[in-house]
């Protein structure tokens, strides 16, 4: 199992009558996916995410405009900024992130390992730093 977060290439179909991308479960991604929800409609300058999952994986794609995850593995902070729909992040558990500087009709797609579980989130920075630590 791969476990630093990284940018992932995805297939590009080029085709004159438009192009296509595809992602496929264990071809591309480390993990089986459990659930896809993506995010849309982000008024300028609101942030999403703030938050860390013990469990829950993820590959988040920019299928339209642009915006910035954030990414903090309890050592260091990197940000990716996404704007393609033919890359993604995939994003290990018990990482800390945010998403923000969204553009006008950004829309973020994610894929999950798992299916919504809020006792899977971790809330504070803090308690992801304890808990990456202790
Ligand atoms: P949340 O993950 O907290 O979003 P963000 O960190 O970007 O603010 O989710 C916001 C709300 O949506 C929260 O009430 C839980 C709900 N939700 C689901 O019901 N199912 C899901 O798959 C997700 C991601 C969120």
């Amino acid at each position: 199992m791969d476990c630093m977060a990284k940018i992932v290439n995805l297939p590009k179909i080029f085709d004159k009558r438009g192009n296509l991308s595809f992602i496929e479960g264990r071809n591309h991604l480390p993990f089986e996916i459990r659930r896809t929800y993506w995010i849309y409609d982000v008024p300028g300058g609101e942030v999403r995410g703030g938050h860390a999952y013990r469990e829950n994986e993820e590959f988040v794609v920019a299928l339209s405009g642009s915006f910035d995850v954030v990414l903090h593995n309890g050592v260091q902070q990197r940000r990716f900024s996404l704007n393609r729909s033919y890359y993604g992040l995939y994003i290990p558990k018990m990482t800390w992130r945010t998403l923000e500087n969204f553009s006008t009709n950004a829309l973020a797609l994610v894929l999950s390992s798992t299916v919504y579980d809020p006792e899977d989130y971790i809330r504070t920075f803090d308690e992801f730093i304890a808990e990456m630590h202790g």
